[in-house]
């Protein structure tokens, strides 16, 4: 298993390109079992959790072959509908093949998804979803069989508009008999560039972007060709390791409307940006960090998978800050490990309460997941001494070769291979 080791106190400096968005990839490469023939996903990141759908996806009948960042997909020879628990428990996002087997084969068997690291994570949405559109759904052995003869259109309202339910319910949706509402439906920018992506395939949707999706269900669909949007999370942990060194940096193929709350946070906090073109200039050679309120809340809020990085930069901020996840409610694993470094953190049930230190110093860490993982990289890259932090496969699961752009920008980390874990 490998591990970082970080020489901590490098100011980063330079330019690093954004990859694309795993998020977005993670929904894109589902949605080619919706047709038959050869796609092409483009801006794909190489990283593990993409490999293991491409693994869920082979296993199927799938071929799929990856060129630099060019995924081409056929999708001709499909002869299983199944997600293997083996897969669906490396990674969640495995549900994604739900809504479009059911939908094309009139049927799927995928393992249901267990909790993860920070607690619960109920797909009760998709199911409900599903349900309404006339499948009738099983729990067999841990896995949930669905059938249906053809899918009908339906008005469906989401309590919370979960990203997840919403993908499945689209790609669901797209080749069910009649019209298809999804009401208050996720507007993050991967269920966008998935809407495109379906519609590049020949799907009749309207209301992209907003809350209210219109869906109006086709025969068939072709297969097309997308570009997978930048990941903005990726963009945002990069930008708080150059605020978080005091270091100076150019981000290159960013959408800065996808950034809004980050931005305007980073901003908030004193440090300054310039914007343009997909072209982000950050400079906090000079800034002295204030301490700034965070509440994550869905899309264009402040997203929860940079809660952990937020929180990172706050311990070294000058003064308190609240730092409310409303989103996962228990999503706080990498506090403890911060405190190891000397950060001076309370977690009172949703909200960590993050009073700024003069510094913080090396140590082991290890973390239990992903966004956690990559708190635990920023504290050490701004950290006096050398950090070593456990377990970084957690980090390769979301982040293309994260320490070949931190080192690009003259951060020194080390990957070692290491016994322990
Ligand atoms: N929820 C339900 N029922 C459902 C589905 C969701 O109650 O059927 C709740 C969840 O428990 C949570 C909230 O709704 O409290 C939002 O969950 P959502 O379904 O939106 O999350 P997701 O689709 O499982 C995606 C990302 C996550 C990201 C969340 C929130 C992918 C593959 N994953 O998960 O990304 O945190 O949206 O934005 O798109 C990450 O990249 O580190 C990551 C965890």
């Amino acid at each position: 298993m490998d591990k970082f080791i970080i020489q901590g106190g490098k100011k980063l400096e330079g330019t690093v390109n954004v990859s694309g968005a795993k998020n977005a990839s993670l929904a894109l490469m589902p949605a080619v079992l919706l047709t038959s023939g050869i796609s092409k996903l483009y801006n794909t990141p190489r990283l593990n959790d993409v490999f293991t759908m491409i693994k869920l996806l082979t296993q199927m009948g799938v071929k799929i072959e990856f060129n630099n960042e060019e995924l081409i997909i056929d999708s001709t020879g499909i002869f299983s509908y199944e997600a293997p628990y083996e897969l669906v428990k490396k990674m969640r996002a495995s549900i994604y093949v739900l809504g479009p087997l059911v939908s094309r084969y009139g049927y799927a068997k995928v393992s249901l998804p267990g909790g993860c690291a920070w607690g619960p994570r109920p797909i009760n949405l998709h199911l409900m979803a599903l349900e309404r559109m006339g499948a009738s759904i099983e729990l067999v052995q841990g896995y949930i069989i669905a059938k249906t003869r053809k899918l009908n259109g339906a008005k469906i309202n989401f309590d919370i508009p979960s990203v997840g339910a919403t993908g499945n319910t689209l790609m669901a949706a797209t080749l069910a008999k009649g019209t298809t509402i999804i009401n208050n439906a996720a507007c993050e920018p991967e269920i966008t560039n998935l809407a495109n992506f379906l519609v590049n395939m020949g799907a009749k949707i309207s209301g992209i972007g907003t809350s209210i999706l219109e869906v109006e269900g086709v025969d068939e669909l072709k297969p097309a060709e997308i570009e997978t949007i930048p990941d903005r999370i990726e963009a945002g942990t990069l930008l708080v390791a150059a605020a978080i060194t005091k270091g100076n940096i150019e981000l290159k193929g960013a959408n800065e409307n996808h950034l809004y709350s980050i931005l305007s946070k980073l901003e908030e906090s004193g440090i300054s940006l310039s914007i343009n073109n997909g072209s982000i200039k950050l400079d906090a050679r000079n800034s002295e960090i204030k301490s700034v309120n965070v509440t994550t809340s869905v899309f264009p809020g402040f997203p929860t998978d940079m809660q952990a990085q937020w929180i990172a930069l706050m311990c070294l901020a000058n003064g308190t800050s609240n730092v409310t996840d409303t989103i996962y409610y228990d999503r706080f694993n990498h506090v403890p490990e911060l405190i190891r470094l000397g950060a001076d953190i309370v977690v009172n049930e949703n909200t960590a309460r993050v009073v700024g230190v003069k510094k913080l110093t090396g140590a082991k860490v290890m973390s239990t997941d992903l966004r956690a993982s990559a708190s635990l990289v920023l504290a050490g890259l701004a950290a006096e001494g050398v950090t070593e932090v456990l377990r970084v496969y957690h980090l390769d699961r979301g982040y293309q070769r994260i320490e070949e752009k931190l080192n690009s920008l003259g951060a020194e980390i080390q990957r070692v291979q290491s016994s322990e874990y």
